[in-house]
Parts: structure tokens; C-alpha cells; sequence
């Protein structure tokens, strides 16, 4: 593919030789617009929690990159996903998340849709001849659960989630005894503001811990370097802490009660599945693209019983969240510099949690889906 930036040093498959993504992955609009048609566009993108969507009517929007979808449970209880685009002119149709009781109107001329998608009322449509209204109908959207996660997929022709990271939910399913209980309490959402930074930064961040004792003396002092770890799959990878601190400076632990551990998932391509020790949670977060250069990184924490742990929910919104943020926006600024091109990976064959297997993994995948091996 000519659109694609060249990389003067090859990106290949042994991590500890191989060069990472040249800076103009990172800056060049072009690949930007590959990345919606080839990535975003093609993949399994987190929605809500199940949980959020258990009664008839309730619904959740989801922009993916320039697209806006959202999700509804309807009547015959069944979850289905559509395109949030008026066929009359193309307004958006809900935002947000809540519960419709009757029709979904379009705020703009009022035409109405049922919960499955199909156009009920069009004003003034019988002086139109031959007004189909089948022709209008909402165009649905995949829509798979996986772990209790409701994700859509825009290609049509996509292959499952569980056929794509069937082992990824079972291993999920194998740390966390309590999977199965959790749920989305929306009054926990943190919404946060954007980052000057494109969302390969944020991943490429997120998938190595080569920063942490360094960026991050806190997450070091509750989390024990030496024995963290990280594996790589198919598409996805995981970071483990079986070794945790109780007594740490990053927030208080009760040595008799939660979780004792930390796992950080991360699903292809913007997907992550964080675990921190404490009261029982999944925070589930994602990297939204707004441009190639800026992005959110938004979610929230499932919980068995619907509350935060505020000690744990501070530390990351005022400490850890904070540090990665400048860390990110600092890289961004220094890929426009013309004198940085291409990194290295720093890898040890212990595989320890420190080395950048899981980047290396990242940018294989990246190159892969833009079509340029
Ligand atoms: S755009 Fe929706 S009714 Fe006109
Ligand atoms: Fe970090």
C-alpha cells in the first residue's frame, strides 16, 4: 500500500532485533483514515456492560471514530445493535444511555423507529407516492457478549469475538472467581478529558511496565516488580501481578478481604480489562480515537456491588491517570521532532513483566491490519 509511511528500519517479528512504528504512524493523517476503514471500523468495540441493558428499552450509544451506534434491548428481549443515523437526513438519533418506553423519534422531524430497527412513522410520508417504509429501516450492526460485555462490530462479514479471543475470556474467567457477578453502576462513569495524544501512544503505553518503576513509584510499591509478567497471544496480551503489597504508598489494602493481585488485558485493538488489588472490580477502558494525534480513554469499573473503592478510584484519577496522560501527551509532542524516527524494543528472555513483548506484539498487529506485511 503506497499510503503507508515507510520504515526505514524493519519491524519484524523477533522483538529484540526489530525497530518500532516510524514517528509518522503517529502524525500522518492518511494513516489515520486507513486506521478507521481497517481497524476501528472492523473490530470488536466494548458498548456497556450487560447489566446496563437487562429491561426492555434501555439503551447505550457508542461512537466509533466518525460513526455512532447504539445498542437497545428490545421487547422480545433480545439486544440488538444499529447504526444511531436517521435514514430521513442522517441525524443522530439517541446519546447517551437510558430507557426508552415508547418509539425511537428522531429529535430532528420526528420520524419513528420501533426496537427492532424498523421505521414506524414518517410524517407527511402518504403524499409521498409509494412510500416504503420497509426501504427505511435502522441498518443493524453485529453485536456479540463477551464476559458480560457488550461489544458491536461494523463489518458485517466479521469473525466472532469468541472465535477471535475465546481464550481470552477463559482466561479472564480463571482469575476472577467472581466474573459473573459484576455489574455497570452508571453512576460510576468517569468520563475524562481528552488527551493530546493519538491512541497508539495511549496502547503502546498501556502494554508495557518498562515504565513503571521509573514514571510510576507508587504502582511499583504496590505491585511487585520483580515477579510481574507479561504474556502474549493471538490478539491480545496480559499483564500479571500475583505479588502485591499490602502496605504500599499508593492507597490502603485490607489484608483479609478482596483481590490480591493485579491483571492488566489488553483485547486488539483498543480494548483493556484492568484489575488492581482491593474490593472485587474490573475496570473495563477503551481508547477512542478522535484524530491521529488526540484520543479519550474513557470506562468504568464493574463492581459486585455497585460501589467504588474511593481510595483505589482516586489513586488512578489523581495519581496514576495523571502520570500516563503527561507521559503520553510528552511522546506525541516528541514524535513531530525530525530528529526521533524509530525506537527499539527492550526485552529480556525471562519475559518479565518489564520487558516490551507486548508493544512489539501491538505494532505487528497494527502493520498487519493497514496490509503492510
Ligand atoms: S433527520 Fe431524522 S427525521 Fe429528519
Ligand atoms: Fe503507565
Amino acid at each position: 500500500v503506497s499510503r503507508l509511511p515507510s520504515l526505514s528500519k524493519p519491524l519484524g517479528d523477533d522483538a529484540a532485533s526489530a525497530y518500532t512504528l516510524s514517528a509518522d504512524y503517529y502524525l500522518d493523517n492518511e494513516v489515520y483514515e486507513l486506521e478507521k476503514q481497517r481497524i476501528f471500523y472492523r473490530s470488536w468495540q466494548y458498548v456497556a456492560h450487560e447489566s446496563l441493558l437487562k429491561n426492555p428499552g434501555d439503551y447505550a450509544t457508542l461512537r466509533i471514530c466518525d460513526e455512532s451506534i447504539f445498542v437497545i434491548r428490545s421487547a422480545d428481549n433480545r439486544l440488538r445493535a444499529f447504526y444511531n443515523i436517521c435514514r430521513h437526513r442522517a441525524h443522530e438519533l439517541l446519546a447517551g444511555s437510558g430507557n426508552l418506553r415508547n418509539l425511537i423519534v428522531c429529535p430532528y422531524h420526528a420520524w419513528s423507529y420501533d426496537d427492532q430497527g424498523k421505521l414506524a412513522r414518517a410524517p407527511m410520508s402518504d403524499h409521498r407516492p409509494g412510500f416504503d417504509h420497509s426501504e427505511f429501516c435502522l441498518r443493524p450492526v453485529k453485536l456479540e457478549i463477551f464476559c458480560g460485555c457488550v461489544f458491536v462490530n461494523l463489518d458485517p462479514d466479521c469473525a466472532s469475538l469468541a472465535s477471535i479471543a475465546g481464550d481470552l475470556e477463559a482466561d479472564i474467567r480463571s482469575h476472577l472467581p467472581y466474573l459473573d457477578d459484576l455489574q455497570q453502576n452508571p453512576e460510576n462513569e468517569q468520563p475524562n478529558a481528552p488527551i493530546k495524544a493519538g491512541w497508539k501512544v495511549i496502547v503502546d503505553n498501556y502494554v508495557e511496565c518498562y515504565h513503571c518503576r521509573p514514571a510510576h513509584p507508587d504502582f511499583a510499591s504496590i505491585i511487585d516488580m520483580d515477579t510481574y509478567q507479561v504474556d502474549i497471544f493471538d490478539q491480545w496480551s496480559r499483564q500479571y501481578g500475583p505479588d502485591i503489597r499490602d502496605s504500599n504508598s499508593a492507597y490502603p489494602l485490607d489484608p483479609e478481604n478482596g483481590f490480591h493481585q493485579s491483571v492488566f488485558w489488553y483485547l486488539w485493538p483498543n480494548t483493556t480489562f484492568n484489575v488492581m488489588p482491593g474490593p472485587e472490580s474490573l475496570g473495563v477502558f477503551t481508547v477512542q480515537p478522535v484524530s491521529i494525534d488526540c484520543c479519550n480513554f474513557n470506562g468504568h469499573s464493574l463492581t459486585t456491588d455497585g460501589q467504588v473503592y474511593q481510595p483505589r478510584s482516586d489513586y488512578f484519577n489523581d495519581v496514576l491517570g495523571p502520570e500516563d496522560v503527561g507521559l503520553c501527551e510528552s511522546v506525541q509532542r516528541g514524535l513531530r521532532s525530525k530528529s526521533y524516527d524509530q525506537g527499539v524494543y527492550m526485552t529480556n528472555p525471562a519475559h518479565s513483566g518489564e520487558s516490551e513483548y507486548a508493544l512489539h506484539h501491538f505494532h505487528r498487529l497494527v502493520l498487519a491490519s493497514l496490509g503492510a506485511d
